[in-house]
């Protein structure tokens, strides 16, 4: 499973980075406001961090305009994602961009008819967004299960990138399930690394060693 990094803090980014378990980012409108930053300075410095696709999100909301965002979007780098809405008029923009080999990442999913859709429409991600689902009383892995079946069964290629996350729980489910990528937060990647028993392990290890008087170095 591919991890991309759901963030546009450029810190984070370039910390994580360095790790070599970040194979992409997505941005949204809410993210880009929570950073402070110019839109195309901040896709541009995370592009020139991160090789794999960087989503970019369109604010229009009928095709004509999107596409001339796109189009504004794709020229920043060759590694640029057009996030579009899961709308009708999402849709035939992500067909048009896809007919011309454009990554589109098609956001705001909350259904697997939705989805269904979206692979139709040659959508290259599907972005389900679990945490709300969880937060309106569904169960947001289980939309993911669902997709997972239905691109099974008909062969599609869009992956599943499971966005909203907000546990460790739901990456462990995304992986089981067998979703192409799940976009994480930063903090959410950082308790990744986390169980008490590597620290009480590391903890006793050092102590003991302390106890040896060797050095290493
Ligand atoms: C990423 O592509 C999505 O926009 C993001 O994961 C949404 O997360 P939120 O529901 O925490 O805002």
């Amino acid at each position: 499973m591919k991890f991309f990094l759901d963030t546009a803090e450029i810190d984070d980014i370039r910390e994580l980075a360095k790790s070599g378990l970040i194979d992409g980012v997505t941005t949204n409108p809410s993210l880009i406001k929570k950073s402070g930053r110019d839109f195309v300075e901040v896709i541009k410095e995370i592009s020139d961090i991160v090789d794999g696709p960087i989503s970019a999100e369109t604010i229009a909301t009928d095709t004509e305009t999107m596409l001339k965002e796109a189009k504004k979007l794709v020229g920043i780098s060759k590694n640029i994602t057009i996030k579009v809405p899961m709308t009708a008029e999402g849709l035939k923009t992500c067909k048009a961009l896809t007919d011309e080999g454009i990554m589109v990442n098609v956001t705001l999913c909350f259904s697997a008819n939705q989805a269904l859709l979206a692979a139709k429409a040659g959508a290259t991600f599907i972005s389900p967004f679990v945490g709300r689902l969880d937060d309106i009383g569904d169960d947001g892995m289980d939309l993911i299960e669902d997709i997972r079946i239905i691109y099974d069964n008909y062969g599609f290629d869009t992956q599943i990138l499971v966005a909203s996350i907000r546990t460790v729980e739901h990456v462990k489910r995304s992986a089981l399930i067998g979703a192409d990528v799940a976009t994480v937060p930063p903090k959410i990647i950082h308790e990744l690394y986390n169980h008490p028993l590597t620290d009480k392990g590391l903890e006793a290890f050092l102590k003991d060693w302390g106890e040896t008087g060797q050095t290493i170095l």
